[in-house]
């Protein structure tokens, strides 16, 4: 993917010119803009849930409005949602973290936006496992530092410890976690994330765990966080955490962060000197978000699990289409390579057929470092998901 183009009437800074546009976002707005024209678009490519933000977490906000919760709170969030996160984190996972290890921010993106560059200095090398959520390589792009992929397709995309270890230079600073992954969906087992973290430690480096879809796990697979891991594990870990997924609510733009006491000081900073806090009445439908019932995830959940389970089946008989079985997020990853014929060659071809021949919106690979496979998000009903099933289908049955 090439770096984003610039007129030249602008003179982008060199940090900035150096990061690639967002491929998802790029697949979200091609969607958009094929609606917008009247076309029956099957939209495959989102990253967020169809479902809408739950009734009591949309109350809590407006209560906040009257209230005239409507000023700055504290960089670090307000006391309310601190409480909320780290209560959480004590019932489900046993861990304790202080108010001063707690920071709400403006999603989970800007959780490891604050991460990365308090912790990153020039030339430093930021582990990331491939494939990544495409976010990771630019931030780190962006904070000088280099990105050094560690390839998981040997293993069906799943990372080992052992990968960790051959992947670490006296360079290594940082590795960035992301279980269950966006794009694959895989998840690493808990005794397999143990060891990758006793070898963070023992090298002294730090880990970013990416937990945005923590709650999107299909059994035998089971909810997991880096908190439930004992402190010494945990020294030197920041817990990135978004409201995005578990409760729909990518639109509110919250999420939080969970390090130790001084490396959420220099996060602070960060923040404090761009966004300041998250908004206020986010915080405050994020506090009801954790504090109140929690049915509406297992609705949200047990959707989910439906539609994954027609989706694997029908994509495994699709000619030329290889899928393996993820155990957690919202998205397949099917290996396209055997469709890859005639004019067909990279799974952005087979993308942009799929887009201008069947309308139908997928996201290729090649963006999250795995040139050959496309993302399918099962984040939309299984009605739409049937019908870009039977047009993906037709795609692949004319190259395979
Ligand atoms: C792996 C991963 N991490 C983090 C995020 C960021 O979520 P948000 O900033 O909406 O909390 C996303 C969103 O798509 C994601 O897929």
């Amino acid at each position: 993917m090439a770096a984003t183009k610039f007129s030249g009437q602008f003179q982008v800074s060199e940090n900035v010119a150096r990061m690639k546009a967002s491929t998802t976002l790029a697949a979200m707005q091609a969607a958009e803009a094929m609606r917008a024209a009247g076309v029956d678009v099957v939209d495959l490519g989102a990253g967020e849930p169809d479902f809408d933000t739950p009734q009591n977490i949309k109350d809590a906000a407006a209560a906040a409005m009257r209230a005239g919760k409507t000023k700055y709170t504290a960089t670090s969030g307000t006391r309310d949602l601190q409480q909320a996160i780290g209560q959480m984190y004590e019932r489900d996972f046993g861990a304790i973290y202080e108010r001063n290890q707690i920071m709400a921010t403006s999603g989970g993106k800007q959780a490891i936006f604050n991460a990365v560059v308090s912790l990153i200095n020039p030339d430093d090398e930021v582990l990331i496992p491939k494939p990544y959520w495409v976010t990771f390589p630019e931030i780190v792009t962006f904070a000088r530092g280099r990105s050094v992929f560690i390839d998981t397709e040997e293993n069906g995309f799943v990372l080992t410890a052992d990968m960790v270890r051959k992947a670490i230079t006296p360079k290594t600073k940082l590795i960035i976690l992301n279980s269950p992954s966006n794009p694959s969906g895989r998840v690493i087992p808990p005794v397999e994330f143990k060891a990758i973290m006793e070898i963070v430690a023992e090298h002294d480096l730090y880990a970013v765990s990416d937990e945005c879809y923590l709650r999107f796990v299909y059994p035998p697979a089971t909810v997991f966080s880096a908190a439930s891991l004992r402190p010494e594990l945990r020294r030197r870990l920041c817990i990135a955490g978004s409201f995005s997924k578990t409760y729909a609510m990518t639109g509110w733009r919250i999420g939080y962060s969970l390090a130790n006491a001084d490396w959420t000081r220099a996060m602070l900073n960060v923040q404090g000197h761009s966004t300041s806090n998250a908004s206020s009445i986010s915080q405050a439908a994020a506090t009801e978000a954790l504090s109140g019932p929690q049915d509406s995830v297992a609705t949200m959940l047990a959707e989910y699990t439906q539609r994954r389970e027609w989706l694997l089946s029908a994509l495994n008989e699709i000619p030329g289409l290889g899928c393996a079985h993820p155990e957690g997020a919202f998205y397949a990853f099917p290996d396209v390579r055997a469709c890859l014929t005639g004019s067909l060659q990279t799974s952005e071809q087979f993308a942009t057929e799929l887009l201008e021949k069947e309308q139908t919106v997928v996201t290729d690979g090649a963006g999250f470092g795995a040139e050959g496979y496309i993302r399918i998000s099962y984040a939309t009903s299984l009605e739409r998901l049937q019908e870009g099933v039977k047009r993906i289908r037709r795609v692949a049955e004319k190259y395979v």
